[in-house]
């Protein structure tokens, strides 16, 4: 069985720092390589940032795990067993670092990537045997939300898929099996759906930006965090569940999906959204609404996860 307490971390921006401060909570020893200057500095002050959060969740499991840099991405997988990858989304930088280290893994060893719009097959074309590479895609911030969405395919050894939800449990990720490839994977496109109608209610004017979104957090989005639709719908009909949902509201469904607006996301419609952003957000800065965010979503998994059944 592949041994996952030593870890790589390769592309340390917004999704690696966070992934390594996660691994690093587990006890995983990380070697983490990115290019870009300063990146040491910046990883390790994202890591002591992140440290109380986690240790609230109950993430910090472990003592925490060795931290260690490298210029070179085969010294960074060198005798690990498990790589997280998250370099920037360009094929092209991704097949090179995979060329790069190939040859350097161990036989055993499971490669992530954290793509959120490639394709594994089109990432495998970057490797003379793609077998041990997985997709493990994370919800940013990855050490903050759980879902973790994998896949494997024909080409990839067989085994590895099962190595990743292990090393995933380990360090404390909910995974879903991704089992056919479409662009997004499933959570985007489920996010791009609502996300989709959300525009078209602000362009035609049925409500602004800060109350379109306020629907949803104040609304369906808080019954969301608790159970998926197609469950929170089973519950929806009283005692007869889902199969009385969709006869009691399939003419509603039908009426409303064939009402549903088709968006296209360009400049006017770009500009249009970010005069209502600011209009909702009254000029806060992203930085400072993303400590909002976390310290939300902080709360709530610390009051959910001991209610949490699996
Ligand atoms: N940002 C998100 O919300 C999000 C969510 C899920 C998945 N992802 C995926 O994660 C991956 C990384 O995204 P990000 O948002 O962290 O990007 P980012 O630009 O914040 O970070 C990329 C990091 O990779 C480094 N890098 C550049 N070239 C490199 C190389 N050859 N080897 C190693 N490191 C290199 C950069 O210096 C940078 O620190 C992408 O595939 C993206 O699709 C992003």
């Amino acid at each position: 069985m592949t041994d996952l307490s030593q870890t790589a971390v390769l592309g340390a921006g917004v999704i690696g720092a966070s992934w390594t401060a996660l691994f690093l909570a587990a006890g995983k020893s990380v070697t983490v390589f990115d290019p870009a200057q300063g990146a040491d500095a910046i990883v390790q002050d994202y890591v002591d940032r992140a440290w109380p959060v986690l240790e609230q969740l109950g993430l910090a499991t472990h003592a925490r795990g060795q931290l260690r840099f490298t210029d070179d991405p085969a010294d960074a997988v060198a005798g690990a067993g498990f790589v997280q990858e998250s370099v920037p989304e360009r094929l092209e930088v991704k097949h090179a670092l995979y060329a790069r280290i190939e040859p350097a893994l161990a036989s055993d060893a499971v490669v992530a990537s954290s793509a959120s719009g490639l394709t594994l097959s089109e990432m495998q074309g970057g490797w003379q045997n793609p077998g041990p590479l997985v997709l493990g895609h994370p919800f940013n911030p990855p050490h903050l939300i759980p879902l973790v969405e994998v896949m494997g395919n024909t080409r990839t050894r067989p085994g590895a898929v099962e190595t990743a939800e292990r090393f995933y449990a380990e360090v404390g990720k909910i995974t879903i099996r991704v089992n056919k490839e479409v662009p997004g994977h499933v959570a985007n496109r489920l996010q791009a759906a609502l996300w989709r109608e959300a525009i078209h209610l602000v362009t035609e004017g049925v409500a602004s930006v800060e109350d379109v979104d306020k629907a949803v957090w104040a609304g369906p989005g808080l019954r969301w965090a608790t159970m998926g639709p197609t469950t929170l719908f089973h519950l929806g009909a009283g005692a007869g569940g889902l199969a009385e949902f969709c006869t009691r509201y399939a003419d509603s469904f039908n009426r409303w999906w064939d009402d549903l607006g088709t968006p296209y996301l360009n400049a006017e419609t770009a500009d249009r959204l970010v005069a209502g952003m600011a209009e909702a957000t009254a000029g806060a800065d992203p930085v400072s609404l993303s400590e909002d965010r976390d310290a939300l979503i902080a709360a709530m998994q610390a009051a959910t996860a001991p209610l949490r059944k699996g």
